[in-house]
């Protein structure tokens, strides 16, 4: 791979530790990884040359929380949800049918338009979850593919007691074969701890069978109501609890305390729970908006992630969560940008490797069609995504028309 130099970038937001924000700067991505970052005019030799025209770069985004392995469309309960009906988790049984109609071809399609979609909008680092699946045969067969193209994979066997089944049989079966099944192929556990999914005792036995097969945990916590999800992330010391809508001020001070080993200036010692911020899907699904405020000013490091999946958040577009999360969740610019780059890098334990522009890390970057990071929440909703580079290699952003449908 030849060395490239991305030259005459208005704006450079590089969310290194010092937070450096450079006016008219270069950057030379060489064999995958940053190489140099400075000057146009101290620039060293390179095969070639992209001239950034005054745009804004930044970071690829680092979206932490997605489902992206499925099959079918749930647009009518989308429909019926904004005519006022609640979301329940068992809209997650619908797709479990689809899903597994679906051949290894098929699902390897969606799968990869749904990842290249992501990417054209600015999205370069992407863990995915299982959970469609809910047997051990479908829970393993989506582990398998999702291993072979997304960065990292979750496994979610917790997602939903299939209809039918026992509550307490199927939790054993997580706990027992379904995980022996998936565990070549994930990196992480998750469990929906909530109402009508999976109670405090069932996802304590989730989590401590796979902590015991050496996975990393996180957690679907507090999404439709208060409950013991983020606690249980705290104690178990997952690296992320995700949905957060419904905090109360133990879950907040929990939080907080498992950063309490933590130098946020610098961006090191000992990891706690990120909290994990689903904007998209807090609008899809009228909940409150998770008070990243409270959870900031807590001391609590924060992510925001797309949670794109066909039931409560059907968007990938993590620049719409940013300036969601400014406009309504009142972060300032960098907090969003932080929370959607080095936020989901900490979520999923990568912070070393991608999540800012830095050297040596992974040549992971955006250009906007903007002079400006502000203009993501000035002018929401505009096409702003232009280049694209992942791992140092440009970002076929016309790869996206050809992806199927459902
Ligand atoms: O994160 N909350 C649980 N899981 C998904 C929703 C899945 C579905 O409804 O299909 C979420 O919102």
């Amino acid at each position: 791979m030849s060395a490239t130099l991305v030259t005459n970038i208005g704006e450079l937001t590089t969310l290194d530790p010092d937070a450096r924000v450079l006016k008219g700067a270069a950057v030379v991505l060489d064999r995958g990884r940053i190489a140099w970052i400075g000057h146009p005019r101290q620039a060293p030799a390179v095969d070639t040359v992209y001239d950034a025209g005054g745009r804004a770069a930044l970071p690829g985004w680092v979206d932490s929380h997605t489902h992206l392995m499925f099959a079918g469309d749930r647009a009518a309960e989308f429909e019926a949800r904004m005519a006022g009906q609640d979301y329940a988790a068992g809209g997650i049984g619908v797709t479990m049918e689809a899903t597994r109609a679906a051949t290894d071809y098929e699902l390897t399609r969606l799968l990869m338009g749904r990842v290249a979609e992501a990417a054209a909008g600015g999205t370069t680092y992407l863990e995915t979850k299982t959970g469609y699946g809910l047997d051990v045969n479908e829970e393993a067969r989506h582990a398998r593919i999702a291993s072979t193209i997304v960065d990292q994979v979750t496994y979610l066997g917790a997602h939903l007691v299939p209809p039918g089944a026992d509550a307490e049989e199927y939790t054993d079966l997580v706990c027992g074969d379904m995980l022996s099944a998936v565990r070549p192929y994930v990196k992480w556990a998750d469990v929906f701890c909530e109402r009508g999914a999976f109670t405090e005792e069932q996802s304590r036995r989730v989590l401590g069978a796979c902590r015991d097969a050496g996975l990393g945990l996180r957690v679907h916590g507090n999404q439709l109501g208060p409950g013991p999800g983020v606690r249980l992330a705290v104690e178990f010391g997952a690296a992320s609890v995700d949905h957060v809508n419904y905090l109360d001020d133990a879950d907040v001070e929990a939080l907080a305390g498992s950063w309490s080993a933590w130098d946020r200036e610098m961006g090191t010692g000992e990891a706690g729970t990120v909290a994990t911020c689903l904007p998209a899907c807090d609008l899809s699904t009228r909940q409150p908006l998770a008070d990243g405020r409270r959870l900031l000013d807590a001391g609590v490091e924060i992510a925001l992630a797309s949670n794109c999946n066909p039931g409560t958040s059907y968007t990938s577009s993590m620049a719409f969560c940013v300036s969601t999360a400014v406009l309504q969740m009142r972060l300032s610019l960098t907090e969003a940008l932080q929370a959607a780059t080095m936020g989901g890098a900490l979520a999923l334990g990568v912070q070393d490797h991608v999540g800012s522009i830095e050297v040596g890390k992974r040549a992971d970057l955006q250009l906007l069609n903007a002079p400006s990071a502000a203009h993501l929440a000035y002018r929401p909703g505009m096409p702003l995504t232009g280049a694209v580079w992942r791992a140092g290699q440009r970002v076929d952003r016309t790869a996206v028309g050809s992806a199927p449908l459902a």
